[in-house]
């Protein structure tokens, strides 16, 4: 049966993140919203990574004169208009009929970062050629076939991909109750896969693709992407200091706080529970990414106060992909940006390197 999901090209006006997600589900088709919301097990993670933004908080400073809040910001030689980046999501076919395309368009817009996942519905060329000139990250799902390794890599830097994002805390997935509830499996095509091998996941649940990766990553896997591609790494899924310190002996280029938005190890903390210490043991030797959870400007703050460089959203972006394309993707990061924008002034801070020299409280 055909896959029906939105064409529509809008801004979309948001009261808060949060209120996108019920908007989502009245429209999409069950089982592919279940898998975009769906967190592992009891979704107890996924929940706290939310709730964690209470354990600290901001206190309000004043007689600074601060008239409005700079969010500009960079990495490595890459400007942005924002610390907060798009997050790498598959299938965002699922979303829109544009998919990534459009995605990639919205944080163009948004003056932002677009990183395209391995299991998108988009070839990596074709995102790429969406939004000339914008800086684009390819996320990287190693398979156990070292060729199609080469193959993925090497097409996503002849598409221009700045950087490598090596994910590695989902070698098998998480268990992910609603996916076996509703049955999903992918109904459209993953054309980097299908570009490769005979398998484009059409009528594969996410189980069946990961089984299809590399289970066992080690640090040596770092160094062969970054031969290979001749761009930087950035690990991702990082949730300890310890792992940190071995990625970054191990030649990593950056470090990627995450616990994937709480669809891997439920019951493990919150994603900004950990970030202090792993931003401690990363101790600036290379930029750290931050995301899982994050659904307000407030949230933004306190992990750039909490040792991040740059905060990425997933599923809010896929949201707003839905609900109005290019110009929704924008919208969202438009909103955050707004709330950032609020938080800074009111806390005192008129820069991003302000908020980073920043105490919370608690
Ligand atoms: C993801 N995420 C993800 N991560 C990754 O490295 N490669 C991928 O292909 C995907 N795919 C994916 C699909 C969907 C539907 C979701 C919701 C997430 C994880 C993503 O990059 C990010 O870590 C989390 O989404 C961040 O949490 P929030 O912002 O969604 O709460
Ligand atoms: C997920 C994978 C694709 O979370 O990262 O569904």
């Amino acid at each position: 049966m055909a896959y029906h999901t939105s064409h529509e090209e809008h801004e979309i006006q948001i009261i808060n993140i949060a209120s996108l997600e019920e908007q989502v589900r009245a429209r999409m088709e069950r089982g592919a919203f279940g898998y975009i919301r769906g967190g592992a097990e009891d979704e107890w993670t996924m929940r706290e990574n939310t709730e964690a933004f209470h354990h600290k908080k901001i206190v309000p400073r004043v007689l600074r004169g601060i008239d409005h809040a700079d969010l500009t910001t960079r990495l490595w030689d890459i400007p942005l208009k924002t610390p907060i980046i798009q997050a790498p999501s598959a299938a965002q076919g699922l979303a829109h009929e544009k998919g990534e395309i459009d995605t990639a368009v919205g944080a163009a817009e948004a003056g932002t970062l677009f990183c395209i996942s391995t299991y998108a519905s988009t070839p990596i060329e074709a995102a790429a050629a969406a939004a000339p000139g914008a800086p684009q990250f390819f996320q990287l799902y190693m398979s156990k076939d070292e060729k199609f390794n080469e193959f993925l890599v090497q097409k996503a830097v002849a598409a221009g991909a700045k950087a490598v994002i090596l994910t590695v805390d989902s070698t098998l997935g998480g268990y992910r109750e609603e996916d076996i509830v509703t049955q999903f499996q992918f109904p459209l095509p993953m054309p980097n896969l299908a570009a490769y091998s005979a398998s484009d996941g059409v009528g594969k649940g996410i189980s069946e693709i990961y089984a299809a990766a590399k289970q066992g990553i080690v640090p040596s896997d770092i160094e062969a992407i970054k031969k290979i591609s001749g761009i930087p790494v950035i690990v991702k899924g990082i949730q300890s200091p310890g792992d940190a310190e071995v990625a970054v002996s191990a030649g990593a280029d950056g470090i990627w706080v995450s616990n994937h938005g709480g669809r891997q190890l439920d019951g493990g903390p919150a994603s900004f529970d950990v970030l202090p210490s792993v931003a401690a043991a990363v101790n600036h030797r290379v930029p750290v990414i931050f995301d899982s959870g994050v659904r307000r400007g407030e949230h933004v703050f306190k992990a750039l106060a909490s040792g991040a460089d740059l905060v990425a959203v997933g599923r809010p972006v896929i949201y707003g992909l839905n609900l109005g394309g290019a110009a929704g993707v924008a919208s969202v990061f438009r909103h955050l940006n707004k709330e950032l924008s609020i938080t800074m002034q009111l806390a005192g801070t008129k820069n991003i390197e302000e908020i980073k020299h920043t105490v919370l409280l608690g």
